[in-house]
């Protein structure tokens, strides 16, 4: 799909759809709506007055043209009460239009920019950047294991149109960005839908071999004997049961220079099928588990978009990959762990494996590369989404600075955060009898025993962690598709990784 930016009357457009707007409660159209009414004669006021058009968020009311308009259809999205209006609901709305109008078999579709208008009030580079972001990843769709594709519908071009020319060249500098940013965060979608047999962590060291020479990047792996080496006996310990070799992924953008400070430090975990190991799940919904390596995959994608924006600061992405199964040379419940910090874990469940495998990556780029701040995403806990269910990501930090940029920068992109708590009390729960720490403490709070427990291998370094096991989407249970967040996998916290490298490179 091409994504285009114009100035043009939306009116005299001719292709297959148009997309413009509507508050909830609003009586008449306005901008874009209000000019296509007008040709119309009324048409979209008369669906208003009879309540067929609410302009409620999410919603696309389909009217046909009839040769009145050179489009053949118009989609009126809802942009929920003007009081309640947000970028992010720009970015909704934008995925709403498209994907109505893809349905009913639109190919080319032009749109106005929701939220650009005197009353939406965006500034039009954050606006044009946000409809790019909700077509992009509205229009995303995984269909590449299906034999037969031939019914599927695709958009093959999408316009933003814009009257007033003195906007167009912000607009197309904030659509350009949008389009990287989506286009990451498909990609992080991608590699978190890819089955468990086609994403290895050899795949996924390749895929990331790739993503550095396209995008300027160094890459790195530490394999198994490496590891061995720097003495990373929490993330071997998980490897150890799969015949697939692992790896830790390092990925690495020079934008603040060789000499300046080593800089921000983004680490995902990539269990790329986590069965339980020994402590082995249920077999119901374990097929969901091919999505543990999210936290990993937006490490990638966001390395793409960082090396596409160039933001002036130094990042380092780190991907620990490994499968977690049962077999005869699987680590076990009762074993004792050493990371490479020297800390020794007495294993309860190989179920939590994730924070083994982080414990080592964080001691790496904290300890060996300096990296800081550091910023953790993994699929951790099944208790995140009996805390915060599907729509916020928790954020588990020990600095406030990064824990408020990270609220803030959440509510930009969409991928909403909270922050959690880490009171020390509760670490009571994970000291062992036999080893300096345990990797499980029980079900309460679970989450937050999780965070306590990767707190050990970050030494004073500020530092977060994200757990998207709900927000990423689909990892237990039928989750719904939302908007422009697909159901399983949706690329949290893609787009956050790069805003936050660009704010601390002060970009933006
Ligand atoms: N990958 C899972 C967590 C998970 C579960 C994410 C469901 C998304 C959906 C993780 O490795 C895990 O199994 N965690 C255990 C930890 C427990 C044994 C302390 C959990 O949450 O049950
Ligand atoms: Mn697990
Ligand atoms: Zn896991």
């Amino acid at each position: 799909m091409e994504l285009k930016v114009q100035t043009g009357d939306i009116t005299t457009w001719k292709g297959d759809g148009i997309v413009v707007n509507l508050f909830e409660g609003a009586m008449a159209p306005d901008g874009g709506a209000g000019a296509v009414d007008k040709k119309l004669r009324g048409v979209l006021t008369k669906l208003i007055k009879r309540g067929e058009i609410k302009g409620k968020l999410g919603s696309a009311a389909m009217v046909h043209t009839f040769d009145k308009l050179p489009a053949d259809r118009v989609c009126v999205v809802g942009l929920g009460k003007q009081g309640e209006f947000t970028l992010d609901r720009a970015r909704q709305a934008a995925a709403a239009g498209v994907k109505a109008l893809r349905n009913a078999g639109a190919k080319k579709i032009a749109s106005v920019v929701h939220g650009a208008g005197s009353l939406g009030n965006l500034d039009p580079e954050s606006a044009a950047q946000a409809n790019a972001e909700g077509i992009i990843l509205g229009l995303w769709q995984f269909r590449k294991y299906f034999s037969d594709n031939s019914d599927v519908k695709t958009v093959d071009e999408v316009v933003l149109l814009e009257r007033d020319p003195s906007k167009l060249k912000v607009m197309k500098a904030g659509a350009a960005r949008g389009e990287i940013l989506a286009h990451a965060t498909n990609l992080a979608r991608d590699l978190t839908n890819e089955p468990g047999n086609a994403m290895t962590p050899t795949h996924l060291a390749q895929i990331a071999k790739e993503i550095a020479k396209k995008n300027g990047l160094e890459y790195e792996v530490i394999d198994r004997d490496k590891a061995k080496k720097l003495g990373m006996g929490a993330f071997l310990g998980v490897a150890q049961g799969s015949d697939e070799p692992p790896y830790i992924i390092i990925l690495r953008y020079l934008g603040g220079g060789k000499k300046s400070a080593p800089g921000l430090g983004l680490i995902g975990k990539a269990i790329t099928f986590d069965s339980g190991g020994i402590s082995l799940k249920p077999s119901e919904g374990m097929q969901d588990m091919k999505g543990d390596m999210a936290g990993g995959a937006a490490v990638l994608a966001a390395m793409q978009a960082i090396g596409q924006l160039q933001p002036a600061i130094n990042v380092t992405g780190i991907v620990a990959a490994t499968e977690n199964l049962p077999s005869g040379k699987a680590f076990k419940p009762g074993d004792i762990l050493k990371a490479s910090n020297g800390k020794t874990i007495e294993i309860i469940s190989t179920d939590a494996e994730g924070r083994l495998v982080l414990a080592d990556a964080l001691v790496y780029a904290t300890k060996t590369l300096k990296l800081a701040p550091v910023v953790d995403a993994a699929t951790l806990t099944g208790a995140m989404v009996v805390a915060l269910g599907h729509h916020r990501t928790g954020v588990f930090s020990n600095d406030k600075e990064l824990t408020e940029l990270l609220a803030k920068i959440g509510e930009e992109t969409g991928e909403k955060n909270w922050a959690m708590p880490m009171d020390p009390e509760y670490a009571e729960q994970i000291k062992s009898e036999w080893a300096d720490l345990k990797n499980s403490g029980g079900r309460p709070a679970g989450s937050i025993i999780g965070a306590l427990f990767l707190k050990h291998f970050v030494g004073e370094t500020a530092w977060a962690h994200l757990d998207i096991a709900g927000s990423v989407g689909g990892l237990i249970g039928a989750n719904k598709e939302n908007g422009y967040k697909n159901k399983f996998g949706n690329g949290t916290p893609t787009r956050t990784f790069v805003h936050l490298a660009l704010a601390l490179a002060g970009k933006k």
